[in-house]
């Protein structure tokens, strides 16, 4: 009997990616550290405490594990509150802590993407205005300036800010995040200093590494249309999208900031052509149904289907197509494209796996549209701190025990580590993992 394979071209980065404040504990300065002692914003009162202990040393065993693994690539953030904890005084045990945490990653054969900005903020940042206040574009500037000059021997893939869109939507819009406002113009403000930030660091590093590549990570969240007959819900879908992602990259491609909502229109000077590759975050999708009594989300009401296979916290939709779609779209900016996360969170160890098979078969169908797909980075390495869902919901391969700080691979490990260590994915795997997925992914 033939078992199918599905081959990914030679040198295809497999890895695995993680946020300073969610894995490494420890964390006094900035504003997630502070938030998550206020009552009632962080779900059964977690907090990020002790993490995953990164802070502490154990990223040398995840990263002996990821190595283990097959992984080659890995995402990791810095916390610019650990090494700026004042403005312009770099915290030099800090700066030497990461740049150990990226030649560990080297001297196991692991590449390391780095993110400058994943949610967190300095205190002394926050005091100014945060994002709110165009001084943040300089700041970040000289932030940028220092990591590149210590990290750069063993750095030269940047992602300048992760999924600027979720950040400024939960921070500024829904106000569930740090500095929980509810002004939909201060989130539209903190988007576009976000653009003008990300910008100036793009420049800068460029200066200092001409050779690197940088990039953002925008949380592509597909909204499709209810009822796809019905015009309105396809103009609010379309409405929706434009104003949540399609904006960002965009803005990076012309130069022009143009939300939907609203009205904004605007050219951002120096933004054109700063996107070395397009960092794609993907969880799954909503559907919208045009609906009056919803003005906040641009009257679209956003739901799953009734049909729709969802993770226990019923957050995301396990939809992998999307991954295709989402692939597909992104390559009209002409730039290579990484998965810079894709993951699935739930309890159910059944569906980790189906959705690790469907994603990664239609990652397999990107690459071979010959869309410019070069790595895949797998949300998360290990559990960590999951924000305003404090420990509720796990997307690591490895579970994490919070009392012993002990690691268990899940299934989705084993199976991940072999997809990594072939750089294939076959109907045998399949059918070892997940049997049930058989006869639909492998008919015949
Ligand atoms: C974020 C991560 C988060 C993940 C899972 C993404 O929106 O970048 O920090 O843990 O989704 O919810």
């Amino acid at each position: 009997m033939i078992s199918a394979t599905h081959t990914f071209p030679r040198g295809f980065k497999w890895g695995s990616a993680t946020a300073a404040h969610q894995v490494e504990g420890h964390a006094q300065n900035s504003d997630w550290a502070q938030w998550e002692t206020l009552p009632g914003k962080i779900k059964e009162n977690g907090s990020a405490a002790v993490a995953c202990d990164w802070w502490g040393g154990r990223w040398r065993e995840d990263f002996d594990r990821a190595a283990a693994d097959g992984q080659t690539t890995h995402r990791l953030s810095v916390d610019w509150s650990r090494i700026e904890p004042r403005p312009a005084v770099w915290d030099d045990e800090a700066l030497d802590h990461y740049r150990q945490m990226v030649s560990g990653l080297r001297e196991r054969g692991i590449e390391p993407m780095v993110t400058l900005h994943h949610f967190t903020n300095p205190l002394w940042l926050v005091e100014k205005g945060g994002w709110e206040n165009p001084a943040v574009v300089s700041h970040f500037e000289r932030f940028a300036r220092k990591v590149v000059s210590v990290l750069g021997d063993h750095v030269d893939w940047w992602c300048t800010i992760n999924e600027m869109n979720v950040y400024a939507y939960n921070s500024y819009a829904e106000g569930i995040w740090p500095p929980g406002k509810k002004d939909i113009r201060l989130c539209f403000t903190a988007i576009r200093h976000m653009l003008m930030a990300h910008a100036a660091a793009y420049r800068a590093i460029h200066e200092l590494q001409p050779h690197a590549r940088v990039g953002v990570a925008p949380n592509i969240l597909l909204f499709d249309p209810a009822r796809p007959d019905f015009a309105l819900d396809a103009r609010v879908a379309s409405f929706q999208a434009r104003s949540f992602y399609e904006a960002i990259p965009q803005a990076l491609h012309t130069g022009k900031l143009l939300f939907p909502v609203g009205g904004w229109r605007e050219r951002l000077p120096g933004v054109a052509g700063t996107m070395d590759f397009f960092g794609v975050n993907y969880y799954g999708r909503r559907l919208t149904a045009f609906d009056l009594n919803h003005p906040g989300t641009l009257f679209g009401r956003t739901f799953h289907s009734a049909e729709a296979e969802v993770d226990n916290m019923g957050l995301n939709e396990l939809y992998p197509e999307g991954l295709f779609r989402v692939i597909k779209w992104a390559a009209g900016f002409g730039k290579p494209i990484a998965i810079t996360e894709n993951g699935w969170g739930d309890n159910d160890e059944g569906r980790r796996t189906r959705a690790m098979l469907g994603h990664v078969r239609q990652l397999w169908r990107a690459v071979n549209f010959n869309l410019p797909v070069q790595a895949y980075f797998y949300w998360s390495l290990v559990d960590n701190f999951e924000w305003e869902r404090g420990w509720t919901q796990r997307f690591g391969l490895y579970e994490l025990d919070l009392e012993t700080q002990a690691r268990t691979p899940r299934a989705a490990a084993k199976l991940y580590a072999e997809i990594c260590k072939s750089n294939t994915l076959t109907a045998e795997m399949a059918a070892r993992y997940a049997p049930e997925v058989v006869p639909a992914m492998f008919p015949g």
